[in-house]
């Protein structure tokens, strides 16, 4: 979740939609995201809306603090059931994301898990995730999440590589990643996901490959390689402008991605999205695919985004003044807007152009098409399913995802 918020119409005060949003909902998917915005130390290269014991020191009291958190959370859960009425869906995913959620006990997220269940159901079959940092969890807790209802687990793995792990500032050593995924195991779960960061200053190739191969050795079913983004504001940022650090370049980016495809693919993983592979159908992360194929869904947390019918909003970033809107019974949304049928139009053709399915050729408007054809002709999109319709990418398609969807929208 992005640290920045955008501008918007305020939301009302008791969090209502418009009719408009909930006309059909019961035929939509309904995903729950619960955000924990809090780590243990912030690392370098990551602006994501979380907060150190430190920064938090101060601002916002006893209302911003951990201890109360699920709770705070628990409460905006009972705003949602208010919100969306008398609603007859049962939740279909929930991920919980941060920040690091496994600085809570497990017993706070099973309490927000919970309420969940509470005030909607889980689905027979519901997938319930949680982001894990590798040393903020042991056996002990990852069976307390096994047995709370948790279905799935995503660690933030980054690399093997201790030097690369340095320049992160990440705080787990080389090695508690794959241990965290044999305990994962143990305690019961069939899902587990490994996070990867590729690019990072000082990475070698051979440095990638080795992190591959000891995320693949560990046995996950999932696992998702982001290239770096040196993101402003950050203190990576600082050091690449400081000349400290060189700035990760396209061309690396592009040689560690065909790296990562050839092992992962190698392995038996499948890319089902530009950034995620999954050993088989049933290990492809659904709350994320809901995400990708606009589902409705309800983010609680500071700064959380949701979505629900084409109205899209946003929570108060900081976690006192998130928790003092609800302590206050208020919806503790900054700001909304209601997507236009355009917005919708260019919304997914930027989500579902990254997947393996790729978008209907449909949602092009002339001059897209005309840049879909070009894409054609130069090998970036599938022949067989642009015949049937649709524009997929190739290896090299993926490559250029991000300026391809720009040509594609126009
Ligand atoms: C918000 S983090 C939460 C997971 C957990 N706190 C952790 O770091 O292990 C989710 C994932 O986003 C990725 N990520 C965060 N900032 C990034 C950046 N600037 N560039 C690339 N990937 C990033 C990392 O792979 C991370 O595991
Ligand atoms: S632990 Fe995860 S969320 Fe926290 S600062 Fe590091 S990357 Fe960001």
């Amino acid at each position: 979740m992005p640290s920045t918020l955008p501008a918007g119409e305020p939301v009302p005060e008791d969090g209502a939609l418009p009719a408009s949003a909930l006309a059909g909902a019961a035929s939509r998917p309904l995903a729950f995201y619960l955000h924990v915005p809090y780590c243990a130390t912030r690392c370098g290269y990551c602006d994501f809306n979380t907060y150190t014991a430190g920064e938090l020191r101060g601002s916002g009291g006893a209302l911003a603090s951990r201890e109360n958190y699920a709770e705070t959370v628990a409460e905006e859960i009972r705003l949602a059931r208010k919100v969306l009425g008398d609603d007859p869906r049962r939740v279909a995913t929930v991920f919980v994301g941060g920040g690091t959620p496994t600085l809570l006990p497990p017993a706070d997220l099973a309490r927000m898990l919970d309420a969940v269940r509470q005030e909607f159901g889980l689905a027979p079959d519901a997938e319930v995730t949680t982001e894990a940092n590798p040393d903020s969890v042991d056996p002990a807790s990852l069976a307390a999440l096994r047995e709370a209802g948790f279905t799935r687990v995503s660690f933030g793995m980054q690399s093997a590589r201790r030097h690369v792990l340095a320049v992160l500032e990440r705080t787990h050593t080389p090695g508690r990643p794959e241990r965290c995924v044999a305990e994962a195991r143990d305690a019961g779960f069939a899902h587990v996901n490994l996070d990867l960061i590729y690019g990072t200053p000082g990475e070698s190739d051979d440095d990638w490959r080795a992190t591959l191969d000891a995320a693949i050795g560990a046995g996950p079913d999932h696992v998702s390689a982001y290239s770096l983004i040196v993101e402003e504001g950050t203190r990576l940022a600082g050091r690449v402008r400081r000349g400290e650090v060189a700035a990760p370049d396209d061309d690396t980016h592009a040689d560690r991605y065909l790296i990562a495809e050839e092992a992962l693919s190698a392995a038996g993983f499948a890319w089902y999205e530009v950034s995620n592979w999954a050993t088989s159908r049933a290990a492809r992360c659904r709350h994320n695919e809901l995400y990708w194929t606009g589902a409705d869904w309800w983010g609680a947390g500071p700064g959380a985004h949701s979505h629900v019918g084409g109205v899209r909003w946003w929570n108060a970033k900081h976690p006192g003044a998130y928790a003092q809107a609800l302590a206050g019974g208020r919806s503790p949304g900054a700001g909304r807007e209601l997507l236009s049928e355009e917005d919708r139009r260019v919304e997914r053709i930027l989500l579902e152009l990254r997947l393996a399915e790729g978008c209907a050729l449909s949602l092009l408007r002339p001059a897209g098409l005309a840049a879909a054809r070009r894409a054609l002709a130069e090998g970036l999109l599938r022949p067989e399913p642009f015949a049937a319709g649709r524009a997929a990418l190739t290896l090299d398609g993926r490559l250029l995802a991000d300026a391809l969807t720009r040509d594609l929208v126009d």
